[in-house]
């Protein structure tokens, strides 16, 4: 039986990832840092299937030893400060999780155990103020966020841990990807979850930032999928894993709301306390590497992930009358 571990596995990827490696016949190791109130919402309906050990990113030595513990075939890093205007406010934090958190991870693998198959979650992010449209592996990196600064330093560490000591170790550029167990702070989830309030009358305005914003918008399940394609190729390589197509956050708006027969001009109001520092203004990403050497594609498009969204929002608050933001 194969052993993965995952590394932020009560996120959003983390808990489709151990979810898709089950019903592969994974045994599966989810690490998890120490908190004074636990927070196992996304991964309780599989909790008695998966191991969970304590360790955290700032600490080499909880990696180092769950490593030559559990003896995995292969790592996920999925565990990051992950919220880009946190980053600003938290700029060092992020960097010593994110950035510096990378090379941790690296440093167990490569001593305890150099076979281990290594996946770090890049970030499309890193592209910024882009120099190229679409999006590509080859195009170069302009960061417009200290979150987007500590991925490109994660990028080229596992890059470089590749080429120094051969480690089997691939970098997902991944765009940005939703679903019901989305973080609420983030765009998607903040709208989707608003507008199923709003229909229900439990709400009426929804404030946001930069409505212009253009996003490659995906589903997440989709995207656990490709990072465990590229852990099965013969050969570590970095992938840009995208649907190719873009979308601003008014047309995020306008498609949730029509949805359930709402005029989001009636509800949405621009509050510059949501603009952020610096942004980034157009992310498209191009798959076609994916496509062609790992065979991956989307399979959920831009409408059908919206409405996944509202439906999936509208349930929670009927059958509880309290959004319950994780389940689903
Ligand atoms: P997420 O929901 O924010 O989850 C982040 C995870 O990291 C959580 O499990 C969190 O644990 C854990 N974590 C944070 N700091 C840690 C530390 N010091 N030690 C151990 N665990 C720590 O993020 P996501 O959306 O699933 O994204 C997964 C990864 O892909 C992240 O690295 C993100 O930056 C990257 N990424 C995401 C997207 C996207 O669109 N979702 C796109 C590109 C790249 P707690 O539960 O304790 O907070
Ligand atoms: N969060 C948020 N809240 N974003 C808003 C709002 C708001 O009220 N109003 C407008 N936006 C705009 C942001 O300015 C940004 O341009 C866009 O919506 C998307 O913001 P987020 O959903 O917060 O995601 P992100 O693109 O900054 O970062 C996500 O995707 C990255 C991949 O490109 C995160 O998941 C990162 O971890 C990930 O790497």
């Amino acid at each position: 039986m194969p052993k993965a571990l995952i590394t932020g596995i009560t996120g959003q990827d983390g808990s489709y990832l151990a979810e898709f490696l089950l019903a592969r016949g994974y045994e599966v190791i989810g690490m998890v840092r120490r908190t004074s109130t636990i927070n196992f919402d996304r991964i309780r309906d599989f909790q008695d299937r998966i191991e969970i050990v304590q360790g955290d990113l700032l600490d080499q030595v909880s990696l180092i030893n769950i490593l030559q513990e559990h003896r995995p075939n292969e790592v996920y890093n999925l565990a990051a400060q992950s919220f880009v205007p946190t980053s600003f406010q938290q700029p060092v934090l992020t960097g010593e999780f994110t950035a510096l958190g990378v090379t941790r991870v690296l440093d167990a693998i490569r001593i305890v155990d150099p076979q281990i198959h290594f996946y770090q979650a890049s970030s499309s992010e890193m592209f910024g103020k882009v120099h190229e449209v679409p999006q590509r592996e080859t195009t170069p990196f302009h960061p417009r966020s200290p979150y987007g600064v500590a991925k490109v330093y994660g990028h080229w560490i596992t890059i470089n841990y590749r080429e120094s000591y051969n480690l089997f170790a691939c970098s997902g550029i991944l765009f940005n990807h939703e679903s019901p167990r989305r973080g609420l702070e983030f765009v998607t989830h903040k709208i989707t979850h608003a507008v199923a309030r709003i229909k229900l009358g439990l709400a009426d305005e929804l404030r946001l930032g930069n409505l212009e914003a253009r996003r490659d918008w995906g589903y997440a399940p989709d995207y656990v999928h490709a990072m465990w394609l590229m852990l099965q190729h013969d050969r570590p390589d970095d992938y840009v894993v995208a649907t190719g197509e873009t979308h601003s956050v008014r047309e995020f708006c306008q498609v949730a709301f029509d949805y359930v027969g709402l005029d989001w001009e009636k509800h949405v109001i621009v509050d510059p306390k949501f603009h952020r520092p610096a942004e980034v203004d157009l992310l498209v990403g191009d798959p076609s590497k994916a496509g062609r050497i790992l065979h991956w594609e989307p399979t959920v498009t831009f409408q059908q992930l919206v409405r996944i969204m509202v439906d999936a929002d509208l349930t929670a608050l009927q059958q509880t009358g309290n959004h319950s933001p994780h389940v689903g």
